[in-house]
């Protein structure tokens, strides 16, 4: 069975990212296709890049990020889910992605981003990283509005539709995320 990693792309205290993230989980838990697990970058505890060797060589020298490169390692595919700062994903799921190379290859990738504009450039912006990484990232995306699918701007209560979109996009991370299983065996 295809592993799923549904990897929480923001820390900060208060983060709107947690609800969205765990409403994604619940959903693609109750489809019967698939493993499916959480990954909440905080709980990894990552610096800033400290790395002496670059990612791409695979040798890591750091307990976090050793740590970090067998999770991301056991999956096939991934849902970032992905708050927009600045027009842009958040720095510390950059920081993420950049800590391992080989661990992302030949897998796949959907998006769920949020903001004012529903995350949109934010997920153009992991688009554009993907490429570099050999992560083919899916077309179908979800794209959730602080206006209407969050009160006040902090209380998550996506729009009824939203969830079509969620499967959508995971029918898509999980057609992807098997057929370049040769790959990866490779
Ligand atoms: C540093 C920062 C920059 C932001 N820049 C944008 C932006 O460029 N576009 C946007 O739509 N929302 C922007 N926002 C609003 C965020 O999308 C919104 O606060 C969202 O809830 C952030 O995700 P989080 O709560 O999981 O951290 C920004 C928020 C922060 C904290």
């Amino acid at each position: 069975m295809i592993r799923v990693g549904i990897i929480l792309g923001s820390t900060r205290p208060g983060r709107n990212g947690e609800a969205v993230a765990r409403w994604v989980y619940e959903m693609a838990k109750k489809r019967a296709d698939a493993e499916y697990e959480l990954v909440d970058i905080k709980d990894f505890n990552l610096p800033l890049l400290d790395e002496p060797v670059p990612p791409s060589m695979g040798q890591y020298s750091q307990p976090h990020t050793q740590a970090w490169a067998a999770k991301i390692a056991g999956f096939d595919a991934y849902v970032f889910i992905t708050p927009e700062y600045n027009h842009a994903t958040s720095g510390a799921l950059k920081n993420a992605i950049d800590f391992l190379y080989r661990e992302w290859n030949n897998k796949a990738a959907g998006f769920v981003g949020y903001g004012s504009a529903g995350g949109a450039r934010a997920i153009e912006n992991l688009r554009l990283i993907m490429g570099e990484l050999q992560i083919a990232d899916v077309r179908a995306q979800v794209m959730l509005s602080l206006f209407s699918d969050f009160e006040n701007f902090s209380t998550f209560k996506p729009a009824p539709s939203q969830e079509k979109a969620v499967n959508a996009m995971l029918n898509q991370v999980l057609a992807w995320g098997g057929a370049l299983k040769p790959l990866r065996q490779g």
